[in-house]
């Protein structure tokens, strides 16, 4: 079995041809590239911003209680859009979580658990159990404030965009559990930041029954991150140690 540390043969280094290297950068000192800096590529792109529409927009509460809501909040001087469209990234995101956790299950199964530093199946379905458990508690917060959970809201497209290659990392059979944690490790710090500004957002806007929910939440999350740093501290150490790999077999 492999690990992301094992030595292999050098695939991408330039080292493994010296006569070319050399080669390549006489060629580099003697191209004189036509004028020009990244202001090109910059242009290019403001044009595109100054084009494109938003990603999506937040749908008006459905229900007479929710436009009331809304209305009350506009007095207040707040959008209540704003908190809409950030619980929605909530929801996504931890929906997200539930897959993610799927994912890395199926890899430790894959690598074998490894119970001496307390990395089971059966710890990751608690935390699976947590990101399942915070999406529903956003969702009541949302039909709460009369507005539609299953709506996708602008920042849930763009968290689930974002997701993407932690996703990605996590379903690729040649990655390692410790690669999987690492992959994890990115969502569960985002996810603690976001936590933290969902609670004060929610607080700004005077919902305090949301805002206590969500740091219950955010107490939660904060326990992921200790938890996942440390199996990957720990796996990365039984690693460097020349300890059993956790690295599903080549085929
Ligand atoms: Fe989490």
């Amino acid at each position: 079995m492999k690990t992301s540390g094992d030595m292999g043969k050098n695939r991408t280094g330039v080292r493994m041809s010296p006569k070319e290297a050399k080669a390549m950068e006489e060629a580099a000192a003697n191209i004189h590239p036509p004028p020009g800096d990244e202001s090109k590529i910059a242009e290019v792109r403001e044009s595109y911003h100054a084009r494109a529409i938003p990603v999506g927009s937040v749908p008006p509460p459905g229900s007479v209680k929710g436009m009331a809501k809304a209305a009350a909040s506009a007095v207040t001087g707040k959008k209540a859009s704003v908190l809409l469209d950030k619980m929605g990234e909530r929801m996504a995101f931890e929906r997200t979580g539930v897959r993610l956790y799927e994912a890395l299950i199926t890899k430790l199964a894959s690598a074998g658990e490894v119970d001496s530093i307390g990395l089971t199946e059966e710890a990751l379905r608690k935390i699976q159990d947590d990101e399942l458990r915070h999406m529903q508690i956003v969702a009541e917060a949302i039909e709460e404030m009369g507005a539609d959970p299953t709506a996708e809201t602008p920042c849930a497209d763009v968290a689930g965009v974002q997701a993407k290659g932690i996703l990605q990392v996590l379903t690729d059979p040649r990655t390692t559990l410790a690669q999987g944690l690492s992959a994890i490790l990115t969502a569960e710090l985002v996810d603690n930041a976001s936590w933290e500004m969902l609670v004060d957002l929610a607080r700004d806007f005077g919902n305090d029954e949301a805002a206590n929910a969500f740091e219950d939440a955010r107490r939660q999350e904060e326990e992921h991150v200790r938890l996942v740093r440390g199996w990957l501290e720990a796996l990365t150490r039984q690693e460097s140690l020349g300890a059993p790999a956790h690295a599903p077999p080549p085929a």
